[in-house]
């Protein structure tokens, strides 16, 4: 493995922390954005899913890729196959970041993606990461600003993943062919309510944060109110059902396998975000 990496949503959540875990290791980077801002220490390359023009020159001198689905996009397949597709064609090894519990039904879109990289012939490993932990600092910033996390997850509980925990897995990954062919199931190491989660944070913010169990009309309302699109704002209440099902409350060692180290605690996630999530 001689060639650069291609990390697409490299500005991104994940994407970030995997550009610094690969210059790290000295690897050459290809940092993939649309707006294609370069990144310290890599070479900043324009990508859109959207636009398959943007795709020879993203994968020119590639021989590895970090391939997600940017958030905000809810068609997995019709954005990510192509990308698939394009990567196999160069015989590029992926490391997908698809989601967890998405091998639940092959009817799944993100499943089907997966299928699709499974069948392509090219090197892979597929990434199924849990809830991350940033989306306290991000998504759900808001609520903690209020001091009212509202989310339709009932009483389920998650096992919170630092995104720091899933780049650390993608380097892996996409650094050793020993995991070439595998799926991975990536979680925190504890499963939390949100009740427990907004508690944690709290405390390590020094503000009440509570939480409120809501409908998902409710939380429809909400996000179509603050200007999120209706089918984005429907599709995010649709994947709390497997949350207050108690599906993501499951936790494993697959970080641990991957990278050598036990998975960040929601604590640690919150004592290092304190001042994202006060800002
Ligand atoms: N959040 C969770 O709890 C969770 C849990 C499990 C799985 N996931 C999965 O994780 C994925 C999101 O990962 P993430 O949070 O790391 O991503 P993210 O932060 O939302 O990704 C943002 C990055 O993608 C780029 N980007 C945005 N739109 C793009 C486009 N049209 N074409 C190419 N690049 C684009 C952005 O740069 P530009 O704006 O410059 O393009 C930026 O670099 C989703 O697919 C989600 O299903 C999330």
């Amino acid at each position: 493995m001689s060639g650069k990496i291609l990390v697409i949503g490299a500005t991104g959540t994940v994407g970030r922390h995997v550009v610094d875990g690969l210059l790290a290791k000295g690897e050459a980077v290809k940092a993939a954005s649309r707006a294609g801002k370069p990144v310290a220490g890599a070479e900043g390359v324009v990508f859109d899913y959207a636009k398959p023009e943007t795709f020879g020159p993203a994968f020119d001198g590639v021989d590895r890729a970090y391939v997600l689905l940017a958030s905000g996009h809810a068609d997995a397949k019709g954005l990510l196959l192509p990308v698939i597709e394009a990567a196999a064609a160069r015989k590029v090894k992926v490391v997908l970041q698809s989601a967890f519990g998405v091998d639940a039904d092959d009817s799944i879109p993100y499943r089907q993606v997966e299928i699709a990289l499974e069948k392509s012939g090219t090197p892979y490993v597929i990434l199924r990461p849990n809830w991350f932990s940033d989306n306290f600092h991000t998504f759900w910033k808001p609520g903690i600003d209020h001091g009212q996390i509202a989310l339709p997850a009932a009483e389920g509980k998650s096992s919170f993943i630092d995104a720091r925990d899933i780049a650390a897995s993608g380097v892996a990954a996409l650094t050793s062919s020993s995991f070439d062919g595998k799926a991975f199931n990536l979680t925190g190491p504890e499963a939390l309510s949100y009740t427990q989660g907004a508690a944690i944070l709290s405390e390590a913010i020094g503000k009440p944060v509570s939480y409120n169990a809501v409908s998902d009309e409710t939380f429809i309302d909400m996000l179509t109110g603050a200007g999120v699109p209706a089918d984005y704002a429907s599709f995010l209440a649709s994947i709390f059902y497997p949350v207050r099902q108690g599906w993501t409350a499951v936790v494993n060692g697959d970080v641990e396998t991957l990278t050598g180290n036990a998975p960040r605690s929601l604590q640690t996630y919150a004592a290092d975000y304190a001042a994202a999530l006060t800002a």
